[in-house]
């Protein structure tokens, strides 16, 4: 019996998930599946709206940056609906019957498997893909998305070198991550940078500026600082960790004001740290410093020959897995080959930097300051 296959990307866009969709959309057809996109992640799945992912909207979109279907940050069990918020599980589950789906295929990073992981709850057939610029989806070698950003972010940095050397200068570069360094590091070690701080490794500032007024004496009269976003001082991870808890406390409280004071808190704290690194490092340095926040360039354009190789290939085995029954999984990149993690496995934990990583043993060995 023909089987019916649904499709949706979620969370941030990713260089690579047009040749993901791609991928999982031919071999499907190829194995006599009928396979439909909803637009917009869950938002999509919810309203039911979705197009037909026949031969045409197939063709020309494996080069091609963003995702054709479109994505949103909605979760199915928050879902903005009007001025209210609202667990909408079960209206996704009447769409997914209402089409006579087989399965569901949901391309996210780690918010989506947890998503795409309270849709199996409901007794939907779910398959997962891991794309995320992050690189931070646990039980996955890495996600699609990530080698693009990577190759970005690094010409990037190769750009700043140029310009923090001619004008004898500080340049803060802030890279994506969200709460792993994979990002910064990679493009750190890769573009040469002399400072690289991560999540993983919080940063007393006065090392670093140490660190560069060691190159200033050295005769470098320039340095460039590739800071991930979600990095943070001692100091700010101390106070970081007490909010948390206090956030906990409130929250074991049911005192919901209190702990929207904490996020609140949380968020400044994250929102003006580079500005403020790059303004301690002047006053410690006497160097000038400036601040360049690489942002969205990362997520957009092109995906990599690396990304559309592991997008293929993951989409490929997804079908594959559709065919032989497998569900509640997510398609994980295990060495040149793949497998299926079960989704319960995965959800709710994220792949940090380890300390004793290669890159960081490196980045290290060739006298970048971590920081510490
Ligand atoms: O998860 C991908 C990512 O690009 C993170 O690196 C970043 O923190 C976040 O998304 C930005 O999200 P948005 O595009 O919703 O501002």
């Amino acid at each position: 019996m023909t089987k019916h296959v649904g499709i949706l990307t979620a969370g941030g866009d990713t260089p690579g998930l047009n040749a993901a969709i791609r991928a999982v959309g031919k071999a499907c057809r190829g194995k006599d599946m009928q396979i439909i996109g909803f637009l917009d992640g869950f938002r999509g799945l919810m309203q039911n709206r979705m197009i037909r992912m026949d031969d045409k909207a197939l063709s020309g979109i494996l080069t091609v940056g963003g995702t054709i279907l479109g994505t949103s940050r909605d979760k199915p069990h928050k879902m903005p609906v009007g001025d209210k918020t609202l667990d909408m599980t079960g209206v996704m589950l009447e769409t997914y019957k209402k089409h006579h789906l087989d399965v569901l295929v949901c391309l996210g990073g780690g918010g989506t498997q947890k998503n795409a992981y309270r849709l199996v709850q409901t007794g939907m057939n779910i398959i997962t893909l891991p794309k995320t610029i992050d690189n931070d989806v646990s039980m996955t070698d890495v996600t699609f998305g990530f080698d693009t950003a990577l190759g970005i972010a690094t010409e990037a940095i190769d750009r700043l070198h140029s310009t923090a050397h001619s004008h004898h200068r500080i340049i803060v570069v802030e890279l994506m991550g969200h709460n792993t360094g994979w990002l910064a590091l990679g493009a750190g070690v890769a573009g040469g940078a002399d400072v690289i701080l991560i999540p993983e490794i919080p940063y007393d500032t006065e090392i670093v500026a140490e660190a560069i007024r060691q190159r200033s004496r050295a005769g470098k009269r320039f340095s460039i600082v590739a800071v991930s976003e979600g990095a943070m001082s001692r100091e700010t991870a101390v106070a970081m960790q007490e909010a948390i808890d206090a956030k906990d406390s409130a929250e074991r409280k049911d005192d919901k004001n209190a702990a929207k004071e904490v996020i609140d808190y949380l968020e400044k704290q994250r929102a003006n740290s580079t500005e403020e690194l790059a303004r301690k490092l002047e006053q410690l340095t006497g160097l000038e410093s400036r601040i360049t926040i690489l942002g969205h360039v990362q997520r957009g354009g092109t995906p990599s020959a690396v990304d559309r190789l592991l997008a293929t290939k993951l989409g490929t085995a997804c079908a594959q897995y559709i065919e032989a029954g497998v569900f509640g999984v997510m398609v994980a990149a295990k060495g040149e080959s793949y497998t299926a993690v079960p989704l319960e496995d995965l959800v709710g934990k994220r792949k940090v930097v380890p300390l004793d990583h290669p890159w960081i043993q490196s980045a290290r060995l060739v006298d970048t300051c971590m920081g510490d």
